[in-house]
């Protein structure tokens, strides 16, 4: 299992020290997200911060695009350093274009589902993505409460991704936190972002620690 902290929760005005932090805790991924105010209704941060934290950690950096015109941005956080790039579904219109453009620009590509949107939308692109993100609460906002019923829908997903045989991970967003990353990924989940539960507490360090203890 990866644990990717997401920065939304963190001290901005003392990134470098989080990202050592969550480094020395074991993190294996530094999730950033983007969101733009029109597909979520909250505004975060752009390329400048995500070349800066890239600039600032060995940890390579995970992108998940909650903006409405992602395709307008994807080469922007491709030039700032993202590693991962995850658009959702629910607004990129040629998803296949988008995903082999992160591809051929050398990044990893992810297509994110909202919770009410189904599995279904993968049928004909998953064989094309390294990774499905699950959203497990509504985009928008830290500190939120986990959907259980997300950890049915990563059974499902781990269970097509078998019958097809393919190397698809899966990755976990929204109310992660110690009393449920075992159940996690048990289900299947391979990457679990969490943001309050590593900053929200004091020492991010120590949080890193636990969560990826409590998970095995
Ligand atoms: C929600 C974001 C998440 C969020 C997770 O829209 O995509 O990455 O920061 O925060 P927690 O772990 O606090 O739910
Ligand atoms: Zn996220």
């Amino acid at each position: 299992m990866i644990l990717a902290p997401s920065l939304l929760s963190a001290d901005f005005a003392h990134l470098g020290e989080e990202l050592a932090r969550i480094e020395r805790g074991g993190a294996g991924l530094v999730h950033a997200d983007v969101m733009d105010g029109h597909f979520v209704p909250n505004l975060t941060m752009g390329p400048a911060i995500v070349q800066a934290v890239r600039r600032s950690t060995r940890l390579p950096v995970d992108v998940h695009l909650m903006v409405e015109n992602a395709d307008s941005y994807v080469d922007a956080f491709i030039d700032a350093g993202a590693s991962w790039v995850s658009v959702h579904a629910e607004v990129v219109l040629h998803l296949h274009r988008t995903v082999g453009h992160v591809r051929k620009r050398g990044a990893r590509p992810g297509v994110v589902l909202n919770p009410a949107t189904p599995l279904s939308i993968l049928e004909e692109i998953l064989p094309d993505l390294d990774y499905v993100l699950l959203m497990s609460v509504n985009p928008g906002f830290g500190g939120q409460s986990f959907i259980p019923a997300t950890l049915d829908k990563i059974r499902r997903l781990r269970e097509q991704i078998r019958v097809r045989g393919l190397a698809t991970q899966i990755e976990v967003d929204g109310g992660v936190d110690a009393s449920n990353v075992r159940a996690l990924v048990e289900a299947g989940a391979d990457v679990l972002v969490a943001g309050s539960a590593v900053f929200g507490r004091g020492d991010a360090e120590e949080a890193t620690r636990q969560l990826i203890q409590a998970a095995s």
